[in-house]
């Protein structure tokens, strides 16, 4: 079931005016909730905006994101927000980073299973957005998503395959230095 979504799952750039139901909206957000975090601090926070003025004015600031269209398109758009000092930091790693990684994924999937599209987007002014949602100044807008249904289903992105990423007992240098030529050429 788990791995059929990850296979199925894309992202979604095209989608559909079709108003999102509350219930699957608080199913979506649930998801996000019950996600794992450091020391179950769950320093996130997640800004609903359906206001169309208001994506829009985002969508602006998301010039030559391949997503800007679909953040007005989409009737929901869900930012998530973290709180870096309700996380931890150890030794150089700012876990808020992965907090909302896990969160955002959770919502993404369960997205999936409602029918609904999603598109992680992390690629933004985050001080362009901060006025727009009102949000302080200690608080990081670490990614967004539009949610709705989506209208069109790109092909597979592909990954790497397994033997590329997986190494055995040690780090295999000749192993990651062909995987990184053959990135070279994708
Ligand atoms: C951290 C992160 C940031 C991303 N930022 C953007 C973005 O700013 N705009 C966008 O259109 N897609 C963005 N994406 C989506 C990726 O391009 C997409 O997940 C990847 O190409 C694989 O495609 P798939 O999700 O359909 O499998 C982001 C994904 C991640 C995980």
């Amino acid at each position: 079931m788990v791995m059929q979504l990850f296979k199925d799952r894309r992202s979604i750039r095209k989608f559909e005016e079709t108003p999102v139901e509350e219930e699957k909206l608080a199913e979506v957000l649930e998801a996000a909730r019950l996600a794992p975090s450091w020391a179950n601090r769950q320093c996130w926070s997640f800004i609903v905006v359906k206001d169309p003025a208001r994506r829009r004015q985002i969508s602006e600031i998301l010039e030559h994101n391949p997503a800007q269209k679909a953040v007005v398109q989409a009737p929901v758009l869900i930012v998530a927000c973290a709180d870096p000092a309700e996380s931890g930091d150890m030794l150089g790693k700012g876990y808020y980073l992965v907090d909302i990684g896990i969160a955002m994924q959770q919502l993404c999937l369960e997205a999936w299973n409602q029918g609904l599209g999603t598109v992680w987007v992390g690629m933004f002014d985050e001080d362009k957005v901060r006025p727009v949602l009102n949000v302080p100044e200690n608080i990081r807008i670490v990614a967004l998503t539009p949610l709705g249904y989506p209208a069109k289903w790109p092909d597979d992105r592909g990954r790497k395959p397994l033997d590329d990423i997986v190494h055995r007992e040690t780090w295999d240098t000749a192993k990651y230095e062909a995987r990184s030529q053959e990135g070279r050429l994708h």
